[in-house]
């Protein structure tokens, strides 16, 4: 069986209480026709409960945008994986922001991803490589060494979602081809995958992010190795969310 076709909404740091519930709000009422794809919706940490009520009963799940890997303790200022398993069933760990600007290595990433398993939440695993490796010919390379190691240690791999988002292509307007996603997803990202993990590498769900927006989304999902997107700006206007999950429903249909 293929996994589920899955798309998520990454709000950054954006939208305070009150408009992330009206945004989710939205994209609830207009969800309501569209039916396969999974749909995450993932609030800053303050708005998760908002979120979390505003959706409750309908098909939308809800996720957080990252985590501290501790469960408790003298952590001033993170967040644990026992506080959001009360709040959401996702987390996104390893962003390429988190990575850049807040120290997000591939050991901590791992740490986390795996405290996210022994919480009961699903990691969506974000990896991808920067121009300069990119440029220098070692996209592939550089992304199995993220899998590799944010997955060390990590027997099974029930519930996790891999997020490939190449970091030239985050918030620049200048997504990657299809053809470019697909080699990496399908040969690196589930080569890898398959390597590690056997026949539970079948069900993971393989995301697409980087400038996703209701023109590009279909070439994306048209490829049988992408799964799904994982969309920042785009997913901040009701209306353009909910035609890339209406264009990754028909694709994936
Ligand atoms: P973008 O962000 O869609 O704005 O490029 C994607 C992401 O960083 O998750």
């Amino acid at each position: 069986m293929m996994p589920v076709p899955t798309v998520v909404a990454n709000w950054k740091m954006n939208t305070t209480i009150h408009e992330a519930t009206r945004l989710a709000v939205g994209i609830r009422d207009g969800l309501g026709s569209v039916s396969g794809p999974e749909v995450i919706l993932c609030p800053p940490f303050i708005s998760l409960q908002a979120v979390r009520d505003a959706v409750l009963g309908s098909q939308i799940k809800v996720g957080a945008q990252n985590m501290y890997s501790e469960a408790s303790g003298a952590f001033t200022g993170e967040v644990s994986p026992a506080m959001l398993r009360e709040l959401c069933d996702y987390v996104i760990l390893g962003h390429s922001e988190r990575r850049q600007l807040f120290g997000d290595n591939d050991d901590l990433v791992n740490l986390k991803v795996k405290a996210a398993f022994e919480h009961g939440l699903r990691p969506i695993l974000c990896v991808g490589e920067s121009l300069e490796q990119r440029d220098a010919g070692r996209a592939g390379a550089a992304v199995a060494q993220q899998l590799r190691t944010g997955l060390a240690g990590v027997v099974d791999i029930t519930g996790l979602l891999v997020a490939y988002e190449p970091v030239w292509a985050i918030g620049t307007g200048r997504a990657a081809t299809p053809e470019i996603a697909a080699e990496i997803m399908g040969g690196t990202i589930q080569g890898s995958l398959n390597a590690l993990f056997g026949d539970a590498a079948a069900q993971v769900p393989l995301l697409y992010g980087g400038s996703v927006n209701p023109d590009n989304v279909a070439g994306f999902a048209a490829q049988e190795c992408i799964h799904g997107a994982l969309v920042g700006g785009a997913s901040l206007q009701a209306d353009q969310f909910l035609e890339i999950a209406r264009l990754t429903a028909r694709a994936k249909g």
